[in-house]
């Protein structure tokens, strides 16, 4: 049996207030995002407004603000904040032993 969660790498090639890429199935991209404190988040890489790439963003705090209009969007929820409405799948995500896993499931439905 598969495991449950794919190791995409380890913590410290993503530096604080980057975020990462990652391809999966159906043509879609999960965002990996590295907060200021070293929370590690995931994210459909599509804002929920028109579909802007979440992963070239700027982080701050637990959220990241989409880099074509500047909604923000909450890392926790995936949802936009303030008077903007939408959200965007969040991926399951932890890390142990210093490698970021990421759900096996999320990555291989694409992200529905
Ligand atoms: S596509 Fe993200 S704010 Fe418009």
């Amino acid at each position: 049996m598969e495991p449950e969660w794919l190791d995409i790498g380890p913590v410290d090639q993503l530096p604080a207030l980057g975020a990462r890429t990652l391809p999966v199935q159906g043509g879609r991209e999960i965002a990996i995002f590295h907060t200021a404190n070293g929370g590690i988040y995931a994210l459909a890489n599509q804002c929920p407004h028109k579909a802007g790439p979440l992963s070239q963003g700027i982080v701050h705090d637990t959220t990241v603000t989409c880099p074509l209009h500047n909604w923000r969007i909450s890392l926790v929820t995936g949802e936009a904040l303030g008077e903007d409405k939408g959200c965007v799948p969040v991926i399951p995500v932890k890390v142990d032993g210093g490698r970021i896993l990421i759900s096996r499931a999320a990555a291989l439905a694409g992200v529905a």
